[in-house]
């Protein structure tokens, strides 16, 4: 069977890849210490699925409005308005199935062949297949730790042509847990509001997951002009515990929500009915326990960096936001030889010996732009961080010249 080119080009997802890696080795008995996972370890709390069961209950089990029903897209569009000071209506708001399925819709509904995607490296997996699949070029803007991982203004200045459609910003990041402050932002956005033809997709998925003591700010809102050619990606995904659910949502200009409205359409139609009710109590509920999951990322974070910034050679700008850090393991590893004699070379190599030898999953930095950087999640108990970052240390300790 000949498959589509389409197809051919795109990579596979590698942190799924990771994570069932990991957990098929669980699986056989193997004491695995898991860092791959993008998903909090927590449940979602108790009023959302109560939410949810009702509706099952009560025989919400029909298909529904593509773009959500009435009541949850107002409950977005209220959301936006009262955490972020925006004035968008139910118009402006379309669920997808999940923030992936969000930003799929809004790159097929924008960008054209031969359009350019401004994609500051390292970045979420996604997003380049994504661009791929859309027919789109990605233009990557490679940042490094010393900067932690941030570009510049006159770095994005230098990037624009005429062909640059879209530049899509994700703060707090995934993978390198580290965010933009307000005005680095606008700084940012200053040079997009001179270049009329840039679309802006800001990926804020980890908004509420902030412990550095950098401020969130949400990008739509930093210049009325700017905000005007922002898209805007969230989810439920990750602030309420709920990755299974596949609940993402897409803030925009009516027109374009009506364009992936047609897209969804036909494609997906509307996300699980009796998630719908639930978006409602999620955005409209009581929110304590993401103050309680947040803390405990913080606390996580500061750990485990400051265990990581002690291993010798490993270089890791401290996280200040949703739950990964991305350590440099390049001085520390490469041209080394692993227990079984095999020259480590990439970030790709490390992270197999260290599963084979340490039992540490961890995702590798090459299909996140990043090439001598791992990522690991801290959304894991403070006693697995101990145990796996002891394990990553000894195997590192150990690996011959
Ligand atoms: C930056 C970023 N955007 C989007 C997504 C997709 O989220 P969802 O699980 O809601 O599809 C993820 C998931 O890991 C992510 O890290």
């Amino acid at each position: 069977m000949e498959l589509s080119n389409r197809v051919k080009a795109i990579k596979p997802s590698s942190t799924l890849a990771v994570t069932a890696r990991a957990k098929a080795l669980k699986a056989q008995g193997v004491d695995v210490v898991s860092f791959g996972a993008g998903e909090p370890d927590f449940d979602t709390p108790q009023n959302i699925k109560i939410a949810a069961t009702k509706a099952l209950d009560a025989g919400v089990t029909k298909y529904q409005p593509t773009a959500g029903t009435p009541e949850a897209r107002k409950a977005v569009a209220n959301y936006m308005n009262s955490q972020h000071g925006y004035s968008v209506g139910p118009e402006n708001v379309i669920i997808s199935c999940g923030g992936k399925h969000s930003l799929y819709l809004a790159f097929m509904a924008l960008v054209n062949p031969g359009d350019e995607v401004l994609l500051p490296a390292p970045y979420w997996v996604s997003y380049p297949e994504q661009v791929k699949l859309a027919g789109g070029t990605v233009k990557e803007l490679q940042t490094t730790p010393e900067s932690d991982f941030k570009i510049t203004p006159a770095q994005l200045e230098a990037a624009i042509t005429p062909k640059s459609k879209v530049l899509v910003i994700n703060s707090p990041s995934n993978p390198t847990g580290t965010m933009y402050s307000p005005e680095e932002l606008k700084a940012l956005a200053d040079v997009v509001a001179k270049h009329p033809n840039l679309l802006v997709f800001s990926d804020e998925i980890y908004e509420r997951l902030v412990f550095g003591g950098v401020k969130f700010a949400s990008f739509g809102k930093l210049r009325a002009d700017v905000g005007e050619r922002t898209v805007t990606f969230n989810c439920l995904s990750k602030t309420y515990a709920m990755t299974g659910w596949r609940v993402g949502f897409t803030i925009g200009p009516a027109a374009l929500v009506k364009a992936m409205d047609d897209l969804q359409g036909q494609m997906t139609s509307n996300i699980t009915s009796f998630c719908l009710p639930a978006v409602v109590e999620a955005l409209g509920g009581p929110q304590d326990e993401v103050e309680t999951m947040r803390k405990a990322f913080a606390e996580r974070g500061e750990h485990i960096h400051k265990r990581l910034a002690k291993i010798p050679g490993v270089k890791c700008p401290k996280p200040t936001g949703a739950f990964y850090v991305f350590p440099d393991i390049a001085e520390a590893a490469f041209g080394k030889k692993d227990p079984a004699g095999k020259v480590i070379g990439t970030a790709g190599d490390f992270a197999a010996a260290l599963l084979e030898h340490a039992k540490v999953a961890v995702v590798p930095g090459e299909d996140f732009g990043a090439p001598k950087h791992i990522r690991l999640s801290f959304a894991t108990s403070m006693e697995q961080i101990d145990k796996g970052v002891d394990r990553i240390a000894d195997f590192i300790k150990n690996l011959k010249k």
